[in-house]
């Protein structure tokens, strides 16, 4: 990439110069694509030089129609000429294939101005091909195709520089296809079971490309889309097996305690799996028992911060024996703390293993290895859920989940008609937050494996509610009081913490507030705290 962008600066200035500027005698650069000395045939397509007075124009024209066709936010401008080249016909028909890269300008700004981003990453650059119809006498262009795709590996390029027919560009894209499926296949050990079903898979992977690319080009955050395990299903089988129906009726959820406001605002970054409060990745394989994976992450950071040890306890459990939810077919945070309390407790993963699909309910309450009293819903405000989150652990949180089929990495920010915050699909545990060049995000475990996202976990933007991710926000407690106390100022918590938020805060060994200051949280004096409790 790095290598590839160092041409830039120059081939700007060529192309500056070609498009806006008086014209050169000779190109700045001697092009590899450039036209040899043979005269062409009659009416035969010939290339052009980067000079060349038509080319100027037309690229002007294509880069002005691209624009205004792309919902891209910032401007975009051609950073590479590949190829081009004219043909006669009754005009002249311009073929040329050019870069083109996101600029520093939002659309309403004038393009002759504009800059390219600086930032490698947000150049978004794409290969296209245009053909213009051109009719100089009467002044006419018209668009008569326009093409394009991300730009690819510099390996792939290299082979394809020329790209001046639209077969070949056809061509190398299908091939180019055919390899992302084969390494799919190969990554994730899939097999077909017939030569239809290959076919069918192919042609699903392609689309959910477009739709990566799509999903890519309008990111309004640092995020990387593109083949995932998940590539080779329709959103609606992804839907199906991976996602959870029942949180669509979110708004009609048990009407759970509210929880009480956090002590202290929201350090400005927090990470539970500093501390170890959070299991390794877990996987719900091809079944929407995302519900139960998202409270049970919460109650093993409950039950870390009260007992002291980390136990992955059992998903299986509410998957079998919770009769307010559906299994494999979803269910609520909100029912399944219920379940949980009426059960008597969880058991352990390991004494209660994961299965993926439901059986006949198998727990007994010898093996009982932690429980939880209550439950509380956290305020639908993001500022409030950080906040609680840095006081009280991990936070059961559910999202619409349509842009994690395709996430790679990267903090995603969807735009909202990708992820309607009203059409939640997704239970997951957000175990932190914090800025990543100055994006902020919400650390989120995830529930589909480590090899999903990054290392398990999608990153999602902070900060405006993005794919609804405020809006079921929810913890398991210790308390069984229905009153809550609200802290004013500095109340003796010692009296009150078992009331108040289920364990007792202390710092290095004291009792003190609510939470841990900032700075006995940076002391590392205070590491041992967590694990080591009384
Ligand atoms: C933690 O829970 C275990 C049982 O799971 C119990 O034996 C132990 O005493 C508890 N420790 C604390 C500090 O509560
Ligand atoms: C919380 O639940 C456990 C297990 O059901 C129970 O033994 C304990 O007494 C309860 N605690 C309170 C404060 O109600
Ligand atoms: C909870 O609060 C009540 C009222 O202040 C108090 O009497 C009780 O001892 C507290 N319970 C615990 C477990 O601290």
């Amino acid at each position: 990439m790095a290598e590839r962008l160092h041409n830039i600066p120059l081939l700007f200035l060529v192309l500056a110069a070609a498009v806006y500027g008086t014209d050169l005698p000779r190109p700045l650069f001697k092009s590899p694509l450039r036209a040899q000395d043979t005269e062409p045939a009659p009416g035969a397509a010939v290339r052009l030089q980067d000079s060349d007075p038509g080319l100027k124009r037309v690229l002007q024209f294509a880069e002005d129609r691209y624009n205004r066709g792309s919902n891209a936010m910032h401007l975009r401008r051609v950073s590479r000429l590949i190829s081009a080249s004219k043909q006669v016909v009754k005009g002249i028909r311009y073929s040329v294939t050019v870069e083109l890269s996101n600029t520093q300008c939002k659309k309403s700004a004038m393009l002759r101005s504009c800059d390219f981003d600086p930032e490698p990453h947000r150049l978004k650059t794409e290969v296209c091909l245009f053909e213009v119809w051109d009719i100089p006498w009467e002044s006419s262009s018209t668009l008569l195709k326009q093409k394009c795709e991300p730009k690819v590996d510099p390996e792939i390029e290299e082979t394809n520089r020329i790209l001046d027919s639209t077969e070949q560009v056809e061509e190398v894209e299908s091939m180019k296809l055919l390899g992302q499926f084969k390494e799919f296949m190969v990554k994730y050990n899939k097999d077909y079971s017939t030569q239809e079903e290959v076919d069918r898979r192919l042609k699903i992977f392609h689309g959910n490309l477009k739709t990566a690319e799509k999903l890519q080009s309008l990111d309004q955050g640092s995020a990387e889309y593109g083949v995932t395990k998940f590539s080779d299903l329709t959103v609606e089988e992804f839907r199906s097996l991976y996602l959870n129906p029942m949180l669509s009726q979110w708004t009609q959820h048990r009407q759970m305690k509210m929880a009480p406001p956090a002590a202290q605002p929201a350090p400005d970054s927090w990470d539970w799996r500093e501390h170890g409060a959070v299991s390794p990745v877990k996987n719900q394989g091809a079944c929407g028992s995302c519900w139960a994976f998202s409270v049970i992450g919460n109650i093993e950071g409950q039950w870390f911060l009260k007992n002291g040890s980390l136990i992955a306890l059992s998903e299986q459990e509410l998957v079998d024996c919770d009769g307010l939810d559906k299994a494999c077919r979803g269910g609520l945070p909100s029912n399944a703390y219920e379940a949980i309390e009426k059960l008597g407790g969880l058991e352990t993963e390991n004494d209660y293993s994961y299965t993926g699909h439901k059986q006949k309910c198998d727990f007994t309450s010898l093996k009982v290895a932690a429980y939880i009293n209550s439950s509380v819903e956290i305020e639908k405000d993001e500022k409030e859920i950080a906040a609680y989150l840095a006081e009280h652990g991990p936070v059961s949180v559910a999202l619409n989940a349509f842009a994690m089929q395709f996430y790679r990495r990267g903090v995603s920010h969807p735009l909202k008609i990708f992820c309607n915050p009203w059409m939640i699909d997704h239970a997951v545990l957000m175990v932190g937050y914090g800025n990543r060049n100055s994006v902020p995000f919400w650390a989120i475990k995830n529930s589909w494996g480590e090899d999903y996202g990054e290392k398990g976990y999608y990153y999602l933007y902070r900060g405006s509610n993005a794919c609804g991710i405020n809006k079921m926000a929810s913890s398991a407690s210790f308390v069984t009081s229905k009153i809550w106390f609200r802290q004013v100022g500095e109340i003796d918590l010692n009296l009150l913490s078992d009331n108040v938020t289920g364990y007792k805060a202390q710092t290095c060994g004291q009792r003190g507030s609510g939470r841990l200051r900032n700075a006995d949280r940076e002391s590392t004096n205070c590491k041992g705290h967590w694990k080591s409790r009384q």
